[in-house]
């Protein structure tokens, strides 16, 4: 079996870095009938979003087979598990609380305590319930205070009893992809809505992560933003503009407002009626402090310059370098570039959790046995990419797998499979590919300080 191997003194030997696997809601839990419908559900609904014309009314069935699903999280010997919460399985269309969709979660993290696992909660992972956006949704500034008043409600009924808390997923997902690209739900096309909802996130985390840390003051409080290397397609003068506004667009548009309590000046250059609506007092609100940022990271991105703007350049696949199933670019050193830059310009940046990596690779059952060498090649290329952001000086803390689970993967439906263990859709089964049984042998083996792990 194939191992992973890491240099001899590398932190990520250490105890005290945390090793995890991460899922959201939306995308494995099912049980649609006992919870608000999400846009996620209105979107599925509409012909032609979701590639397979999937679904997550069943996914993965996670709300079924929780327990056993905590089992397998166990038997692989990590330190943490991240998942999110679904906001309509907790929030009624009247406001009130659902009680019974409550402790499912609180169920969640207590078996997670006795199973020795720290839980690591996101609030919001994309499920917007559908009555908040047949109010507006992340449009309607109101939405942010109903995203307070929700996180209050976890925060009381979770505590102290959570290792982290990140208000939002990447809101780049929510703001861009949803409002903007129109390729997330609600599926809309349109630059100020996408600003006006990248605010109003922003806002909905400002004001929600000081409740957060008066209801649990012993756990830790940040946001998980995605980010992505922005590199141009030629050294001519255009290209490299149209990168830097792309990095400002994608990347910083959501990290500087938390960090320095303003936009990156591009906001100025955006047509007035393009400008999102912020109110006095907006940006510090957003500007809590971090106990942690959340990283997630998977592939780097490239543009050209167009009609004074950026247009990405798809990758092109090769021999020697093959693509994701998501026609992503296999680039570990982009983890590295990107932190270390982010470093760089940012002073206060705070200590980092990667929350999210890996990738999607064509898995085929043989014999009983999925060997996905690609996925296994994948992690052990980007762990050392985290070994050397923190030989470089970044504090990186601790790691997550994307994804426990292959699950319902959004615009792609069930084509895409992200798990380091396989889901039988049909029955349900799960089956440890061998890029867990990798990961397993070295979260095992650090755990029992054995020497296990060959060093490089
Ligand atoms: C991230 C999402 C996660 C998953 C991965 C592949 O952007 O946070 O839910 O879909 O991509």
């Amino acid at each position: 079996m194939t191992q992973l191997q890491f240099p001899q003194r590398s932190k990520l030997l250490r105890r005290e870095f945390i090793f995890g696997v991460a899922t959201s809601s939306f995308q494995i839990e099912g049980a649609a009938d006992s919870r608000e419908p999400s846009i996620w559900d209105t979107f599925c609904a509409e012909p032609g979003r979701i590639k397979d014309g999937s679904n997550g009314l069943v996914a993965c069935e996670h709300v079924q087979h929780w327990r056993d699903d905590l089992a397998l999280i166990k038997s692989l010997g990590v330190d943490a598990y991240r998942f999110s919460i679904a906001w309509g399985r907790v929030i009624r269309a009247d406001g009130s609380i659902n009680h019974a969709g409550l402790q499912f979660y609180v169920d969640l993290v207590d078996e997670l305590q006795r199973l020795g696992i720290q839980s690591h909660v996101t609030l919001y992972h994309w499920d917007l319930p559908q009555y908040l956006e047949d109010r507006g949704g992340w449009l309607n500034r109101d939405t942010a205070f109903r995203f307070a008043e929700y996180a209050e409600v976890i925060g009381r009924a979770l505590g102290n009893k959570v290792s982290s808390y990140a208000t939002l997923n990447e809101p780049f997902c929510s703001a861009y992809l949803s409002y903007e690209a129109g390729i997330h739900a609600p599926g809309h096309k349109n630059r100020q809505q996408g600003r006006q909802a990248a605010h109003h996130l922003l806002l909905a985390h400002g004001l929600a992560l000081p409740i957060l840390r008066q209801h649990a003051p012993a756990a830790q409080h940040g946001i998980v933003l995605n980010f992505s290397p922005c590199h141009p397609a030629s050294d001519s003068a255009e290209d490299r503009k149209a990168a830097a506004t792309a990095h400002a667009y994608h990347n910083l548009w959501y990290l500087q407002p938390l960090l320095q309590r303003s936009y990156p000046d591009l906001l100025h250059e955006l047509a007035a009626h393009e400008q999102p609506q912020i109110e006095p007092g907006d940006m510090d609100i957003i500007a809590q402090p971090l106990d942690f940022l959340g990283v997630n990271y998977y592939t780097r991105t490239v543009f050209r310059a167009k009609n004074n703007w950026f247009s990405d350049v798809p990758p092109q696949a090769s021999a020697t370098k093959p693509l994701t199933c998501m026609g992503w670019e296999v680039y570990p050193h982009g983890l590295t570039e990107i932190l270390v830059e982010l470093k760089r310009t940012f002073a206060n940046l705070p200590p980092i959790y990667i929350t999210e990596n890996g990738a999607a690779f064509p898995d085929h059952i043989v014999n009983g046995a999925i060997n996905d060498q690609a996925r296994i090649d994948y992690y052990q290329s980007h762990l050392l990419a985290v070994h050397d952001c923190i030989e470089a000086g970044v504090t990186i803390n601790g790691y997550f797998a994307w994804s426990l689970l292959d699950n319902f993967e959004w615009a792609e439906g069930y084509t895409k499979r992200f798990g380091i263990v396989y889901v039988d859709f049909d029955s349900q089964e799960r089956i440890l590919k061998a890029s867990a049984r990798a990961l397993q042998q070295f979260w095992l083996a650090r755990k029992a300080k054995q020497p296990v792990v060959e060093a490089i």
